[in-house]
């Protein structure tokens, strides 16, 4: 027995579009047909019928590298993601120096049952990987179903050594983890950033300038580095240039099982809009920072040839005033400027205009990059990112003829401003379903905070280990088993 029918709808999914009913019942799509009938129906004749789209890295509730709060509460944030048609979200429980990474999680944990409209997993980010962290609280939180951490190379307090990075790596081996790398080459940040300041160049434009095109790609190098030594796939976070992705090719090349993603602003968004006057750029200021015209072509192209797996929105909340971005003033130095922009709304509606109606992708690309691929490589699949038997009806009535002119009241998040105000895209979700319940109909928010649920997952494939050790770990010639601790079953003991 069926609670609801999608009627009439064109299906979308990463590898074809039809015609066909969506039959739901207990929140999960149990058949697809035609003529499907239930008590409960939605006819979405003209319309297509996406999967909800997963939001795999975004900053909800959570302190920043230098202690700043963002602007967003759970409750604003997947409010602002149910309003642009993304019902997966995996954001952060942030570790600082000295805190106990169980304890963390639990905070952030209690955070999100208080507030998330959407359903929600944490990557574990890694500032300090003490032994009681990596042997005492990650085995205990992979139990729990958390299945994937992020650690930044660049950042003061939160960055890792590689020695640290290694450390990691080798612990997230042991539970089968993916491990999402910020991969920016923090002494040429550092040393640039001071030159620029001591010679009072200051303005926000500066801050491109400052994070190199040269340090991403060398992160990158090294990330993949570490990745071959230990065998652990890795995910490069944000990739924003040219020199970037040709990093990532060369992984690839030498074996690294190495994924890549690129975010929206990247692909709209050029350091241009750093240089407005005064101050203004401060709401532009994000790390990796927005790049040039020539990088976002490279970026289409590599996700249309498979060199990056997915667009996330990096949100990344800091309000555009003294809470946030001009914490220092209304003209701040760009060293100043707490680093991100919010996305969540937005991610969606620009993405789709871009690829469907700009020529950079069909809708099954669209669908892949923004709900399948993020759902798979963090082990969400078995529920998320594709309209699927079994899958949870977390579904999108969609209507490619609305055009909407995007501005920072209908993100509705708490910055009070939008990177991408005034842009019209065309395509819009006019109806959210999450787990088959109506959780937006056109602008009308109806999910109640604290009814989103927390994802247990375990590292799925894209996070197992490929058998290939370096040389000097192999374990028929060495002792890698030993050295890596490994429970995975490729490598002997
Ligand atoms: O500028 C950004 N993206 N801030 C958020 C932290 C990060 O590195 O993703
Ligand atoms: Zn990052
Ligand atoms: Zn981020």
């Amino acid at each position: 027995m069926l609670d609801l029918v999608i009627q009439n709808g064109q299906v979308v999914t990463a590898d074809g579009s039809f015609a066909a009913d969506i039959g739901i019942a207990g929140g999960r799509i149990v058949t697809l047909g035609l003529g499907l009938d239930a008590p409960q129906k939605i006819d979405a004749a003209g319309k297509l019928v996406l999967p909800g789209g997963v939001d795999s890295h975004c900053h909800i509730e959570q302190l920043s590298a230098a202690g700043i709060m963002n602007a967003d509460t759970f409750e604003s944030a997947t409010r602002s993601a149910a309003l642009g048609g993304t019902t997966t979200v995996i954001s952060f429980a942030a570790q600082h120096v000295g805190m106990r990474l169980k304890t963390v999680v639990d905070d952030y944990a209690a955070l999100a049952r208080k507030g998330a409209l959407v359903d929600y997993a944490f990557h574990l980010i890694m500032a300090e990987p003490r032994p009681d962290v990596l042997d005492e609280d990650l085995p205990e939180l992979a139990a729990l179903g958390h299945a994937s951490i992020k650690m930044f190379l660049t950042y003061d307090k939160i960055r890792l050594e590689d020695a640290q990075a290694l450390a990691v790596l080798a612990a997230a081996r042991r539970h089968g983890m993916m491990v999402c790398i910020h991969a920016e080459n923090h002494g040429m940040i550092q040393w640039l950033a001071n030159k620029l300041v001591e010679r009072g160049y200051t303005h926000p434009k500066y801050h491109a300038v400052s994070h190199p095109r040269l340090g991403e790609a060398e992160a990158i190098d090294r990330a993949a580095a570490m990745s071959l030594l230990l065998d652990q796939p890795v995910m490069i976070f944000h990739v924003s240039t040219v020199e970037g992705l040709a990093a990532v090719r060369r992984a690839r090349a030498a074996g690294a099982k190495l994924w890549a993603e690129t975010c929206t602003h990247y692909l709209v968004l050029t350091k241009a809009d750093l240089d407005r006057p005064g101050g203004e750029g401060a709401k532009w200021i994000c790390s990796p920072p927005l790049r040039d015209a020539a990088d976002q072509e490279a970026l289409w192209q590599a996700l249309a040839d498979g060199t990056l797996q997915t667009v996330s929105s990096d949100h990344a909340p800091y309000a555009a005033d003294a809470s946030g971005k001009y914490m220092a003033g209304p003209e701040p130095g760009f060293k100043q400027v707490p680093n991100g922009m919010p996305g969540l709304a937005f991610r969606l509606p620009i993405l789709w205009d871009q690829m469907v109606n700009h020529g950079h992708g069909s809708p099954e690309a669209f669908v892949r990059l923004a709900c399948t691929e993020p759902a798979r490589l963090y082990g969400l699949d078995d529920r998320k990112g594709s309209i699927t038997i079994g899958k949870d009806a977390d579904l999108l009535i969609w209507d490619p003829a609305r055009a909407v002119t995007l501005t920072a009241a209908l993100a509705g998040d708490n910055t009070g401003y939008t990177p991408f105000e005034g842009m019209t895209v065309k395509g819009w979700p006019t109806t959210v379903l999450r787990r088959g319940e109506v959780i937006v109909a056109g602008s009308e928010v109806r999910a109640s905070p604290g009814s989103g649920r927390f994802l247990a997952r375990q590292g799925g494939p894209a996070a197992q280990p490929t058998g290939r050790l370096a040389p000097e770990l192999d374990p028929t010639q060495n002792f890698g088993a030993e050295l890596l601790e490994s429970q995975a079953a490729d490598v002997p003991k």
